[in-house]
């Protein structure tokens, strides 16, 4: 065997050993009758870059609560690195970070305060903490605003700050809900650019977003929830093949979809809107809005 193969092989059983990052088993949450989220299952493999889609309402925000150990299941298992959420919380804990909805910060610090509170409280010495807070508030260009109250920043300055703190340790995954929402195109920017750099150095990355654009240019590996479900799971390439074998059926009328007809390469928005379609019994998964609202002139 040569020195590359047997390298490759080494590399393929180390792979092959390195449990998943973030995986959950008929993990379900129920609010007193309502099911939100009913039993997914999700295996995130390290390394990843995972995009978590769904119309609103699909239960996102649920789950990812759910795998940061903000919300407790109703059933179903949680383990992220190889290690049980619910028996190991801390060990779990100091390995993630996480930008959840409606980002809970401390309005009564200045952004500086509250980088050195959070480093503190991760267990970052003194040296490191004010060093990492300077070179965060740089990135995320929050340098000038340093010394104002959290509580007077704007919505997409405290969603950079929410950032930086949930990196502050050097988490090996991240989670974020809805990161882009609300935050302007150059910070938009910064974030692919720090979401990128984490994943090239190893990290594993797991945003929501019903922005499909975003998830399209970030993410190899895509899941779709609608009503609790899953509907979808792959790399963009395997739920592209899927939809494109199901549209090139004929329908009942013989004819074959024009997008599978014409064999071009669907975006995420057609994918997305044939899988969420196909399950509400739709072909497109869109209502037509001329159905709608007829009394709106
Ligand atoms: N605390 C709660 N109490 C009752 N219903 C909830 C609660 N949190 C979420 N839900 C419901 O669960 C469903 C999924 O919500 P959520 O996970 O926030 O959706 P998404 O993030 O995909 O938009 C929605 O119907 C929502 O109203
Ligand atoms: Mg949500």
């Amino acid at each position: 065997m040569t020195k590359g193969r047997g390298g490759g092989t080494l590399l393929q059983g180390r792979l092959a050993l390195m449990p998943p990052a973030i995986s959950a088993r008929d993990l379900s949450r129920s609010f007193n009758t309502f099911t939100a989220v009913d039993g997914i299952n999700l295996n995130v493999e390290a390394g990843q870059f995972f995009g978590f889609l769904g119309p609103n309402g699909a239960g996102k925000s649920t789950t990812i609560k759910m795998l940061t150990g903000l919300l407790a299941p109703t059933s179903g298992s949680i383990s992220i690195l190889g290690r049980d959420l619910v028996q190991n919380p801390l060990e779990v804990k100091r390995q993630i970070g996480v930008v959840p909805e409606g980002m809970a910060l401390f309005g009564k610090l200045t952004a500086s305060e509250y980088l050195h509170f959070v480093g503190r409280m991760y267990g970052l010495d003194k040296a490191t903490t004010a060093q990492r807070s300077e070179e965060l508030l740089e990135f995320m260009g929050l340098a000038d605003e340093r010394k104002k109250l959290v509580a007077d920043y704007s919505h997409g300055m405290g969603k950079k700050l929410a950032l930086a703190a949930a990196v502050i340790h050097g988490p090996k995954v991240l989670f974020l809900d809805e990161p882009f929402e609300g935050v302007d195109a150059i910070a938009a920017g910064t974030l692919k650019a720090m979401l990128q750099g984490m994943i090239a150095r190893g990290a594993t990355v797991f945003l929501t977003s019903h922005v499909l654009e975003i998830v399209e240019r970030l993410c190899s590996h895509v899941a779709i929830i609608h009503r609790g479900h899953i509907v979808a799971n792959g790399s963009l390439d395997e739920l592209r093949a899927g939809v494109q074998a199901r549209l090139a059926l004929p329908s009942e009328d013989g004819t074959i979809h024009p997008i599978a007809s014409f064999g071009e390469r669907l975006t995420l928005e057609e994918i997305f809107l044939n899988v969420v379609g196909a399950t509400d019994g739709s072909t497109q998964g869109i209502t037509h809005p001329e159905q709608e609202l007829a009394w709106l002139s």
